[in-house]
């Protein structure tokens, strides 16, 4: 070994101990005719000092710049009196250097890699490996670890395995295109890198390994989204013999326990709310609703059904609803701020937004008068403010948010302003954690483009059931024995119940829209499958990388929980990836580019 002790790992303890240290010159100091320098290792830091009296040593340290690679031999000391540090591990004691050596130089890093300053994103994904040298960025990949590990741990001990499932594979359907690999035994046939190993659970389930669980790697070619990655990591479960119900305790219970153990600076809201899909959109205009905050939708259609204002009277005589919430102390809103909140509903696609500003001088919501009220909507009676406030909750000070229109608009609306509120009132407390178990959402959602149902969380799915029948009469209202649960606002974990009978999943296919020639050649493996003794199974998967987010205290984006990302655009700046490849790599592969002027040809 080129050194005897971690750096962080010196103590007090260590005191007239020759230790050997070495590791990255984080910063170096000339004071007082002495050199200190910081040396840093993935442990932490720890002071070392040069005295001017061995003339050769202090020249070499003379030479040292920041990250400079070196080792130092020398004897640990107390540091005198009114120079400890209190805010380093470290802090109490420092080396005094006898001989050093310089392991390796380092160019001026292109950015400071001893402090947690700004520093644009594309720069530090260009220089990946430096950025994780920097505190934060290592905490949290030691901190994806310890999540694993905890995983790993937990499941262990309920006797489940782990098994690997092939990442070279065929299409498996989960809503996003598939990353495909060219076959160059097989010219013109491609293999699909698995979105999920779903299928492959499920077929693992009809092999008898009932207790199944990976840490997988999941790949898919959809648009980026800021908590998206075309490569990200699953913890995907699977288990024979259960039902909805047993699948959600164990999520929960491993979700709890792990943020209890990992995150115990974060105030975990217990116990943990299950809403049902209709309840959570109805109530917080989402299906991942964030519960670190109040701020409930309130139904106000009954309210304001026959009301002089004709914008919301008319919506209702459509088939539409009225539905609003209350800003905390926000009545003070200036002209354009409103103005913005309703540019904010529009590109939520709302066709308009009413606020309802109480005045923080009324004496209370039964006192109120219209002096009190700031509204575009004139024609509102007090009486139906008073209503509209005491349904949301509102007292003077507040600001009331109200949107009309047809109920699956106004709901996912609202919710968006919900979240936007939140975000500007700093209710959105990173230091909580509220996570939330969503069930019984509906199996299929109807895409308005493509004119065809589509699986809401994918086609092998269960229905309730008592639901068989109305998936021929309105497969719009049929639920399934689907769960998610969310926490803070984001969407860690989602799974099902499954369909393990040939004749009912395919019914789901025909509902789908499937021809019998496509569901032979897509889905003729799992079926057969099912003929063998299939057991009843269900299981979900959570994002690794988002939940790294989620306990993490200072990752900022899915990025930061990644060793190597992708940016938005799916490209690898430190590697440079994708990239052209030599034409005879294409022509074992049987693939000629045609060049197009997307392609920059
Ligand atoms: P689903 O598609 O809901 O379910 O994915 C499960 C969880 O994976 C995470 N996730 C992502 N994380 C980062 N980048 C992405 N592009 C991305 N896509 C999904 C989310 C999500 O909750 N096979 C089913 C699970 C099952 O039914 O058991 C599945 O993959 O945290």
């Amino acid at each position: 070994m080129l050194k005897s002790i971690d750096c962080g790992q010196l103590r007090t303890d260590h005191n007239e101990q020759e230790v050997t240290v070495a590791g990255w010159v984080n910063r170096r100091r000339d004071h007082g005719g002495l050199i200190f320098i910081d040396l840093r290792d993935s442990t932490g830091l720890v002071q070392v000092v040069f005295h001017p009296d061995s003339p050769a040593l202090f020249s070499t340290a003379e030479r040292f710049r920041s990250e400079w690679v070196v080792q130092v031999h020398g004897k640990v000391r107390m540091r005198p009196d009114g120079t400890v540090n209190p805010n380093l591990d470290t802090g109490a004691i420092e080396i005094v250097a006898a001989e050093a050596t310089v392991l390796n130089a380092s160019k001026t890093p292109p950015f400071d890699v001893n402090q947690d300053t700004p520093v644009d994103e594309l720069l530090r994904m260009r220089y990946r490996y430096l950025d994780l040298r920097r505190e934060h960025m290592r905490d949290n990949l030691r901190l994806r670890y310890r999540i694993v590990k905890f995983i790993r741990d937990y499941l262990d001990d309920l006797n489940f395995i782990e098994v690997e499932t092939p990442i070279l594979i065929k299409s498996t359907p989960e809503g996003a295109r598939d990353y495909l690999v060219p076959s160059r035994n097989h010219p013109g046939s491609f293999y699909a890198l698995p979105q999920s190993p779903q299928q492959l659970k499920q077929l693992l389930m009809v092999a008898g390994t009932d207790r199944y669980f990976q840490i997988a790697r999941c790949f898919r070619d959809e648009d980026l989204r800021a908590d998206r990655q075309p490569e990200f990591t699953q913890l995907d479960v699977e288990m024979a013999f259960v039902e909805s119900s047993d699948i959600i305790s164990l999520m929960t219970d491993l979700y709890i326990k792990m943020a209890q153990t990992l995150a115990p600076q974060k105030e975990l809201i217990l116990p943990v709310p299950t809403l049902t899909y209709a309840e959570s959109m109805s109530r917080f205009g989402s299906d991942k609703p964030d519960l670190r905050y109040g701020m409930e939708i309130g139904d106000l259609t009954d309210i304001v059904g026959n009301s002089e204002f004709q914008v919301f009277a008319n919506v209702i005589r459509d088939g539409g609803m009225v539905k609003g919430f209350n800003a905390p102390g926000h009545a003070d809103i200036t002209r354009r701020q409103i103005d913005d909140l309703v540019n904010v509903a529009r590109t939520y696609g709302a066709g308009g937004l009413v606020t309802i500003g109480i005045d923080s001088s009324a004496p209370s919501i039964n006192a109120l008068t219209i002096d009190h009220i700031r509204t575009p909507a004139k024609s509102l009676s007090i009486d139906e403010i008073k209503a509209i406030a005491g349904k949301v909750g509102a007292v003077p000070g507040d600001l009331i948010l109200v949107a009309a229109g047809p109920q699956p608009k106004v709901e996912p609306v609202l919710g968006q302003l919900r979240v936007h509120m939140a975000d500007r009132l700093g209710l959105n407390d990173p230091n909580k954690l509220a996570f939330c178990v969503v069930t019984d959402f509906p199996a299929l959602e109807w895409l308005e483009d493509a004119q065809r149902w589509h699986a809401m969380h994918h086609p092998f799915t269960a229905l309730r059931d008592d639901q068989w029948d109305l998936l021929k009469t309105n497969p719009g209202a049929v639920i399934a024995k689907a769960y998610d649960l969310a926490a803070n606002g984001s969407e860690l974990a989602g799974g099902s119940i499954r369909i393990h009978q040939r004749a009912q999943q395919e019914q789901v296919f025909a509902a789908l829209g499937y021809s019998q020639v496509e569901v032979d050649e897509l889905f003729g493996h799992l079926l057969e499958a099912f003929e063998y003794g299939a057991p009843p199974h269900g299981g979900f998967a959570g994002g690794i990388d988002r939940l790294v987010v989620t306990l993490s205290n200072t990752a900022e984006s899915i990025r930061d929980a990644i060793a190597f990302p992708k940016t938005q655009a799916g490209v690898d700046p430190l590697f440079g990836a994708p990239s052209p490849v030599a034409s005879a790599q294409l022509d074992d592969l049987h693939i000629a580019i045609i060049a197009t002027d997307e392609a920059g040809a």
